[in-house]
Formats: C-alpha cells, sequence, structure tokens
C-alpha cells in the first residue's frame, strides 16, 4: 500500500511528503456506552488508512482517494466545504483543528486504505485520525495531546457528517498499541492498557456484509433515547443509572427508550466483568458476556440485523466461546472468541451455512491487534 500512495502521489505532485497510518478498530465489549459516560474496551486493528501528505504553500488542500479514485479540492474557511463525503471528514479535521487554534495551511495528499467500508470497523474514524495526527506533525509540531486528535475526529463527525458518535472510535485508532486492548472510562477519560494475547483463543471477526450507514441513521435516535432517559432521572448521562432507579420510571417513559436505558446500564455491568474475568484468564465468562451483549444489542437496543442473529446463533451453535454483534450496528462484523482448535472449523461452517441462507459468503478477518496512529518512516 505503500509503494502504491507514494507511486500516485509523485504522478500527481512535485513535493517529497511524510507518510502517515492510522488504524480501524475492534471492541472487545462496552457498546453504546461511550456516549453514555460509560466504559469500552476497544484496541487498533492491522487494518489502515494510510497518506502521503505535503504542504503545498497555497490555501487549498488537495486530496486524491485511490478507492474512490477522486480528487477533491477544498479551501479551509468554513464556507469552503466539500461535498464528497470522504472528503468531509478530512475538512472536518482541518476546520477543527483550526478551530482550536491550531494551524493549517494547504497541502497535497494522497490516500488508501484496507479497512473494510461499512463493516462497523471504523475506517472513517482512522481516516480521520490519520490527517489529525498527520496535521499536528506537519503543522503543529505536534503540540495538539494525542487525546485531542481523538476528540477533533468526533467533533468533526459531529460537525460535518451528521453522527453523533461517542469518543471510541477515534481514541481507539489514535491511541492504540500492538497487542494491548484499552479500557476507556468515557466519563473521566482515564485509559488503561490491557496485554491481550491468550494463548488458547483468537478473536475473528465475520463479516455479514450488510453494510451499515451510520449517518441520519437510527444511531442518532438511540443516543436522544438515552439522553431522555438520564435527563429524566436528573443525571447527566445514564453512568449512574441502576436498574431499580430506571424501574421506578419506566410508566413514565416510552417503552422504547426503557429498553434502550436498560441496555446501556447492564452493558455497563458487563464491562467491568469482563475486565475482571480477563484479569484471572477466565475468557468462558468473557465469552458468555459477549453472548449477553448481543441478545442485549438485539432485543432491546435493536440495533441488529437478521443476519447478525444468524451469526450469532451459528457460533453458539458451533460451542464458540463468546460471540456478538460489533460497533454501531444495523450491519457490519460480530467479534467471535473463539478457542484456537475449533477456529478452521468454525470459519468452515459459517462460510458454508452463511452462503446456504444468504447466497453469498460472510468475508473472515482474523484480529491482529496493533498501533494506531502514526507517522511512517
Ligand atoms: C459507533 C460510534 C461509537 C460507538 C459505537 C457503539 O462505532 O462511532 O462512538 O458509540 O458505535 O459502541
Amino acid at each position: 500500500m505503500k509503494e502504491k500512495i507514494l507511486k500516485e502521489f509523485k504522478s500527481r505532485f512535485e513535493t517529497e511528503p511524510k507518510l502517515y497510518a492510522s488504524a480501524g478498530r475492534i471492541n472487545l465489549i462496552g457498546e453504546h456506552t461511550d456516549y453514555n459516560g460509560g466504559f469500552v474496551f476497544p484496541g487498533a486493528i492491522d487494518k489502515v488508512i494510510m497518506a502521503a501528505i505535503a504542504p503545498n504553500d497555497t490555501d487549498k488542500v488537495k486530496v486524491y482517494s485511490i478507492d474512490i479514485d477522486e480528487e477533491v479540492e477544498f479551501g479551509l474557511n468554513e464556507e469552503d466545504a466539500p461535498t464528497s463525503s470522504w472528503a468531509r471528514y478530512i475538512f472536518g479535521v482541518c476546520r477543527e483543528i483550526l478551530k482550536r487554534g491550531g494551524t493549517v495551511k494547504g497541502f497535497d495528499a494522497v490516500f488508501a486504505g484496507n479497512i473494510p467500508l461499512g463493516a462497523g470497523l471504523s475506517s472513517s474514524a482512522a481516516l480521520e485520525s490519520c490527517f489529525a495526527f498527520a496535521l499536528n506533525d506537519l503543522f503543529n509540531d505536534n503540540t495538539i495531546d494525542k487525546f485531542e486528535l481523538a476528540k477533533i475526529g468526533q467533533a468533526t463527525e459531529h460537525n460535518y457528517c451528521g453522527v453523533n458518535c461517542g469518543i471510541m472510535d477515534q481514541f481507539a485508532s489514535v491511541m492504540g498499541q500492538k497487542g494491548k486492548l484499552m479500557r476507556l472510562d468515557c466519563r473521566s477519560m482515564e485509559y488503561e492498557y490491557y496485554p491481550f494475547a491468550p494463548e488458547d483463543y483468537e478473536l475473528i471477526l465475520v463479516d455479514s456484509c450488510v453494510k451499515h450507514e451510520l449517518a441520519d441513521s437510527p444511531y442518532n435516535k438511540r443516543r436522544a433515547s438515552c439522553e431522555r432517559v438520564a435527563k429524566r432521572l436528573g443525571l447527566e448521562t445514564l453512568r449512574d443509572a441502576t436498574i431499580p432507579m430506571l424501574k421506578a420510571i419506566r410508566s413514565d417513559i416510552t417503552a422504547e427508550d426503557y429498553f434502550r436505558a436498560k441496555f446501556v446500564i447492564e452493558e455497563k455491568e458487563r464491562v467491568l466483568a469482563v475486565c475482571d474475568a480477563l484479569t484471572r484468564g477466565d475468557y468462558e465468562k468473557v465469552g458468555e458476556e459477549m453472548y449477553a451483549t448481543h441478545a442485549g444489542l438485539s432485543d432491546d437496543y435493536e440495533v441488529s440485523c437478521e443476519e447478525l442473529d444468524f451469526l450469532n446463533d451459528l457460533a453458539r451453535k458451533s460451542g464458540i466461546t463468546g460471540s456478538r454483534i460489533m460497533g454501531g450496528g444495523f450491519g457490519g462484523c460480530t467479534i467471535n472468541l473463539v478457542k484456537k482448535d475449533n477456529t478452521e472449523a468454525f470459519i468452515e461452517s459459517v462460510k458454508r451455512e452463511f452462503k446456504e441462507k444468504y447466497g453469498h459468503e460472510p468475508k473472515i478477518y482474523p484480529v491482529v491487534i496493533s498501533d494506531g496512529a502514526r507517522k511512517i518512516e
């Protein structure tokens, strides 16, 4: 990918670029908890967005996307927002840096990626993080704190892409470290690295290839439900809510809001249970919690779909340790905790049975937990 990007850059621009990359992410557990002040447990993966970038001494940005085969040019003022959706991520990052008093000048860039789009692996967060990291290095002497780079990506989603997301994806993409998952407290923003290298288990993603699209989607509605319930409870977020508190206001809120909040409150507990189990090396317990998350996401939070429920049932039937829908939902991947001895048989049966039912094989990605945003020398 590196060679392809550099070659394309040379064919379009005269300058010598620098190379940057940032990663997609997985999340072991803690879904839809980030914007509720809860805990998440993500890690960066070995699939990235990579960009070659060089300042161009103008006030214009020229970016070429190899994968989409499109070049977009835009200025750096608010009214210069490009229409192309992929370019808005980059424009948003520039604007958010400028709004914070940082520096962004004109630059030329070429980028490509190998994170499957719409699979719930946060290709958009990787794009934002890659450019935020690069612009920090190129124009700001790396004076912007890394956590702030994640917030710049998140603000880009809110202000330029129509998704009211939490901080998890951008955090994981920027802060990820090889071989380590991270537990982030999305209220205090404190985080801890957890080495994740079980001897007998591995994580496998099964991509249903049902494309998810979060913009203008039910995602924002889920968040609004949670915020309504928190407000009704007199809380800032659902972080401090409990099931008895929720039950006490059940007749005052809609059934839909009730079940959304119930999921979030239970999910918060599951993340803590998983951390505990990981410390003891109890992967069977981790797996159980993953199945419970899936059930909650499907029945209460209603962000699953037929294909993902089918994949989850199949994992359970095949005796797989843990399995659940991963990320925002509405399509994309399941994440599966699989005993290494079972991996081959699981992949074979999931491919066969899914194809029999839906006419195409799901895609399988082994998870390699890797570094987040970085400069490539
Ligand atoms: C998307 C959002 C994240 C998070 C997850 C669900 O990936 O971008 O902030 O809310 O959904 O856990």
